[in-house]
Formats: structure tokens, C-alpha cells, sequence
């Protein structure tokens, strides 16, 4: 099969104000990012890499250089269209799950379909069916704090895929889960990406989750210093 790039960076920099003078936190980043792929970040902590992903994820535009989201640029958007693109386009989740605590389950996977505009009426069918997808078809009722850590992680990747993203950004998915638990949640990454073809971009600590992507990146002191695509 042929190979679609999706996401272009060229010579991406990236500086925080500080005091004076000014923190350069990531340095010359060029990398593409093909549909379909399984994209890993390591790197140690400071290194940059949730910076790189707020980039990516149409977070944060204040950048330098070029990024081109299928040959289009990112950084010539208003903030609103960018919001709106990120809606559409990328779905997120991140280590402590970020569910709202005072609605269902059902309700936390329904809101990036309200956001976009559909009724309650029309997203009962794509939240149950996401909810099953993930194995949570019977726990659409409940509320997050009656559930399992896994289970919350679960309900937060059913949130991210409702929308049929163009791609998965995972912030340490695992970061808060036990071995076992942790396990289970990359197989249904793993899943995605090789069943619904889902792209998934994902930061880690761990060097035993690496081994899930077919495309291995390294950052150190926010300079790329490797970025691998390996056969599988
Ligand atoms: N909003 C900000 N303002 C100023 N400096 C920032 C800001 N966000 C991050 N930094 C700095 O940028 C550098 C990179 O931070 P970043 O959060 O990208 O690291 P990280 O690789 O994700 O680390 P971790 O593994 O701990 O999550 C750090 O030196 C950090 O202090
Ligand atoms: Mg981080």
C-alpha cells in the first residue's frame, strides 16, 4: 500500500519567554508523519515532547517555521479555525484521563459531538456504538468516579475516537495505570491503529511500549536525535 503523508514539520522552533531573555525549547524539528502510522515520543522529562505535541495537535501555533497538516498550512489559521479543525481532526488522551466528574460517561464521549454542532438526539447512536467499540457499552451511565482507572482511560479514548479523527495524540496514556491494566489499554491502541487504521502519535517514559510503533522518534533537549521508521 502507498504511503499518505499527513503531517509535515520543517525546521519547527519553538522559544518561551523567560525573564530577560527567552527559553529555546525546540530546536530545527523536521518530521513527517504518514497516515496509518504508529508514532512513538521518548524523551526525557523537559526534553520538549509535550510542546512537540501541542504543535502538532493544533495547540499552539506560536511557533517558527512550517507545519503543513495535509499540504495545508497550520499557522495561517485564526485561533477559531484552528479549534475547530482541532475538533475535527485529532482526538486526545492524556495520562490522568481528563473526564468531567459531574456527567456520565455517556455525556463525557458525547462532547466533541455537541461541540460540532449535532443534537443530543443525534449522537445517542455514535456514543453507544464508541462505547461498545471500547467495551464500555454497559457503563454508559455511570459516572467516572465508579469506574476503574482503566476503565476511565477507556471512556477518555472512546471521547477521542467519537469524532473519527485524523489522528490520536496519547500523552502517556499508561502513565497512571498498573502493568496489567496498562497492558490491556495499548492493546486497544494497538487495535485501533491496526484494525480501524486510526494514526496514533503517542509520548512515553516506557522503552517496553516503544516496541508498538513503527515509527520511533527520540527527543533530547528539544533536538530530534532519532527518528526511526521500522518494518514490521
Ligand atoms: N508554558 C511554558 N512557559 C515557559 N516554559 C515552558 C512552558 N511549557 C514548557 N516549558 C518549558 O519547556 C521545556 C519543555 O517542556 P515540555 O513540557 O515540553 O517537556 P516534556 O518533555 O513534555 O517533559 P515531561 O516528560 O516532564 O512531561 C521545559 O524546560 C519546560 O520548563
Ligand atoms: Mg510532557
Amino acid at each position: 500500500m502507498g504511503r499518505t503523508q499527513m503531517i509535515n514539520l520543517s525546521n519547527i522552533n519553538k522559544y518561551f519567554p523567560s525573564g530577560d531573555s527567552r527559553l529555546h525549547v525546540l530546536k530545527d524539528i523536521n518530521l513527517n508523519i504518514d497516515e496509518g502510522e504508529f508514532v512513538s515520543v521518548m524523551g526525557p522529562s523537559g526534553s520538549g515532547k509535550s510542546t512537540l505535541i501541542n504543535v502538532l495537535g493544533f495547540l499552539d501555533r506560536k511557533f517558527e517555521g512550517k507545519y503543513e497538516f495535509n499540504g495545508t498550512s497550520v499557522k495561517a489559521r485564526t485561533d477559531n479555525l484552528l479549534a475547530k479543525m482541532r475538533n475535527q481532526t485529532v482526538g486526545f488522551v492524556f495520562q490522568e484521563f481528563n473526564l468531567i466528574q459531574t456527567i456520565t460517561v455517556a455525556d463525557n464521549v458525547r462532547v466533541p459531538l455537541l461541540y460540532r454542532g449535532q443534537t443530543v438526539a443525534e449522537t445517542e447512536e455514535r456514543v453507544k456504538e464508541v462505547l461498545t467499540r471500547v467495551g464500555l457499552g454497559d457503563r454508559m451511565d455511570h459516572y467516572p468516579n465508579q469506574l476503574s482507572g482503566g476503565q476511565k482511560q477507556r471512556v477518555a479514548i472512546a471521547r477521542a475516537i467519537v469524532n473519527h479523527p485524523k489522528f490520536i495524540i496519547a500523552d502517556e496514556p499508561t502513565g497512571a495505570l498498573d502493568t496489567k491494566t496498562s497492558a490491556k489499554i495499548m492493546e486497544l491502541i494497538d487495535d485501533l491503529n491496526k484494525n480501524d487504521g486510526v494514526t496514533i502519535i503517542m509520548v512515553t517514559h516506557d522503552p517496553n511500549l516503544e516496541q508498538f510503533a513503527n515509527h520511533q522518534i527520540k527527543i533530547l533537549d528539544g533536538q530530534i536525535i532519532s527518528d526511526k521508521v521500522v518494518a514490521q
